[in-house]
This record gives structure tokens, C-alpha cells and sequence, in this order.
């Protein structure tokens, strides 16, 4: 097997229902990712149950480890990483503890640095890692288009934050309640679709009406915070209140709802701090019509739209191994004490 011909970094995600590594270059070249998704294990209980995912990332992850490394054409046991690192949060202790634990005992027994990764610095580096705009090596902090907008909306976050460059994020705006990856999850579950319910909701709203039913948009003329709780409890009453309504129709009035806030919001942002381009991140940042409109808007404000592979925006570990890059390079290893930390915040300019 030929030796690795430049630096790579092996990062572990492992911070909530994916068991997820990845292999990066310096240069920002995904070399392997591998996410083994634990959806099926859950799917009965309509949401992630934390035993059940900390006990799976423990039954997992040696395996995606394992094809991690060949897939990038490392050899196991002295693959010649520049360091191994892992999420260290925000996110479920009893799945954090398994990746961390397990990116310190590699970190030991190949002697090379451990880099502990914010898991929502890694949603904003996967912006970076899958386009041509700025930023596209972990290194490049001078480019012409910052600051860069960005909507980090997961199933357990939604903010808008200004990234002046990597590492440099100012908070815009966050949700007041219920993060917008939750939203789907909770309206889909209430409509049975199933869990997770941002693509279940996706699919059903692809044949349905968006303009059937007109669902509040919170906050959405009123500065740069969300809210998505009120949406939430106008769709349970707009079911009650029509129980022979669709469910297309109804996933479809939702969707538009958090689209339109989403899109007016990150515009809002965008034009307050003079960005140079708009991006999205976290899972909801899959969601085709939300990419859709926020690409029209950016063609119509003109400046352009970063979009992370679908793949990309979803949990994995490709987004943990870019930030960990930039963060060796910048702020230097971490200490084999960092704990996992269930509520990590995200590290902001003063
Ligand atoms: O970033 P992520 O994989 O995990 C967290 O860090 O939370 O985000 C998961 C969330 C879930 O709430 C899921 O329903 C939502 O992202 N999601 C979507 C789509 N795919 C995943 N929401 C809307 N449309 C999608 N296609
Ligand atoms: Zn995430």
C-alpha cells in the first residue's frame, strides 16, 4: 500500500444519531467520509432515543473507522495522520463521550495531535469545504466575500451568524423556541409521516399546495430572531380545524412558512452587514425548495448563494476534519482533558 502523499486529518462525528468519520487534506479535499446513519434503530420510538445512539456509535464506529482510513487509501494501524479529531459538542453526552474518547485514544496511540471540534463550527465549515467561493482551503480567511451570512438551522439549532472568516462568527439571531430541523420533526410526527421529518415533510409537500393553508411567519418583518413554535401549533389547530385537509397540503403551507421566514431573514442579514454572499447549513439546509428560494433571492439581491452538498449539510464528519484543520493551524491542538460538553457554545468574536 503506497504511503499518503500529503497531510490529512481523521475526524469522528459522533454527536447524535450518525456515526460518522471522514479523512481531509490540508488542501480541503475530502478524501473519504463515511456516515453510517442510525435512523432505522429510532425510527420507532419517532425520534432519536440517546441510550439507543450511544450504544450504536459504540457497535459502529470501529467499522466506519476502519473504511474511513481504506477508503483514503490509509493503511489501520499507522495511517500517518497530521491529527485525529472529534465533536466534542453541543450535542448527546452518551454519543460524544464514545467519539472523543475514542479520537483521544488514536490521538495517543499514533502520537499525533487531538483537536476537539465545536459541531456547529463544523456546520459553518461545511459552507466552505464544497464550493469555489472564499474559503475554499481551511487556510484562505482573506477572500473578497466576507462576511458570509449563514442560517445554521438544525434539528437542535437555528441561528444566523456573520462569518467574517474562519473561526470569526458574530451572532445575528437565533430561535427564540424551537430550532427549525425540530419544527419538521414535530409537525411530521404529528402528521405521521414518520421521523426524520425534514425529508418526510419534503416529499409529502412535492405534491401539495403551498398556498392552501396561510401559516404565521413569525417575526418575519422584525430583526434577525426565530421563532418556530407558533408555526408548530397553527398546523396541529389547522388539522383539528380541517381533518379532511391533505397532508401534502398541509407539509406543503408548512414548508413555504419556515422557507419564506428563512429566506427574509438571512436577506435581512445580509443586507444589514453588507455580505458579500448568503449560505446555508445543518440539515434543514438539505431542503430543496428552501435552497431553491434562497438561490433566487441571492440572484435577485446579487450576490451569490453557497450551498453545501445535500450530503454535506446533514451530519458527517468531512465538515469536523475541515474545521479541525483550520483550528490546529490557528489556535493549535487541544488537551487529551477536553470534555465533551453537551452544550458547547459556539465560539463568538467578542
Ligand atoms: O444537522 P443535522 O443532521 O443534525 C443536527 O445537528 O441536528 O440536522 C437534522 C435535522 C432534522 O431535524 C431533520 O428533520 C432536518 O435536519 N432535515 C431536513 C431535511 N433533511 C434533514 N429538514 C428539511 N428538509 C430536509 N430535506
Ligand atoms: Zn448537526
Amino acid at each position: 500500500m503506497s504511503a499518503p502523499t500529503t497531510a490529512a486529518i481523521l475526524g469522528i462525528e459522533t454527536s447524535c444519531d450518525e456515526t460518522a468519520a471522514a479523512v481531509v487534506g490540508a488542501d480541503g479535499r475530502i478524501r473519504s467520509s463515511v456516515v453510517s446513519s442510525q435512523i432505522d434503530r429510532h425510527t420507532a420510538y419517532g425520534g432519536v432515543v440517546p441510550e439507543i445512539a450511544g450504544r450504536a456509535h459504540l457497535e459502529l464506529l470501529p467499522a466506519v473507522l476502519g473504511l474511513a482510513l481504506t477508503d483514503a487509501g490509509l493503511r489501520r494501524r499507522a495511517p500517518g495522520l497530521e491529527a485525529v479529531a472529534a465533536t466534542s459538542g453541543p450535542g448527546l453526552i452518551g454519543s460524544l463521550l464514545v467519539g472523543i474518547s475514542e479520537a483521544k485514544a488514536l490521538a495517543l496511540a499514533w502520537d499525533v495531535p487531538f483537536v476537539a471540534v465545536n459541531h456547529l463550527e463544523g456546520h459553518l465549515f461545511a459552507a466552505l469545504l464544497d464550493h469555489s467561493g472564499p474559503g475554499r482551503s481551511p487556510d484562505d480567511g482573506a477572500a473578497g466575500d466576507w462576511p458570509l451570512v449563514v442560517a445554521l438551522v438544525s434539528g437542535g439549532h437555528s441561528l444566523i451568524v456573520a462569518m467574517e472568516g474562519p473561526g470569526r462568527y458574530r451572532l445575528l439571531g437565533a430561535t427564540l423556541d424551537d430550532a427549525a430541523g425540530e419544527a419538521f420533526d414535530k409537525v411530521a410526527r404529528f402528521l405521521g409521516l414518520g421521523y426524520p421529518g425534514g425529508p418526510a415533510i419534503e416529499r409529502a409537500a412535492a405534491s401539495g399546495d403551498p398556498s392552501a393553508f396561510a401559516f404565521p411567519r413569525a417575526l418575519v418583518d422584525d430583526g434577525l430572531d426565530l421563532s418556530f413554535s407558533g408555526l408548530k401549533t397553527a398546523v396541529v389547530r389547522a388539522v383539528q380545524k380541517h381533518p379532511d385537509a391533505s397532508n401534502e397540503d398541509v407539509a406543503a403551507s408548512f414548508q413555504q412558512a419556515v422557507v419564506d421566514v428563512l429566506v427574509a431573514k438571512l436577506v435581512r442579514a445580509a443586507q444589514t452587514t453588507g455580505a458579500g454572499a448568503m449560505c446555508l447549513g445543518g440539515g434543514v439546509a438539505a431542503n430543496g425548495p428552501l435552497r431553491l428560494a434562497l438561490e433566487a433571492a441571492g440572484a435577485e439581491l446579487g450576490i451569490p448563494v453557497y450551498l453545501p452538498d445535500r450530503a454535506m449539510c446533514t451530519d458527517n464528519a468531512s465538515m469536523i476534519a475541515a474545521a479541525a484543520w483550520w483550528q490546529l493551524v490557528h489556535l493549535g491542538p487541544s488537551p487529551l482533558d477536553t470534555a465533551a460538553d453537551p452544550n458547547l457554545p459556539l465560539r463568538l468574536l467578542p
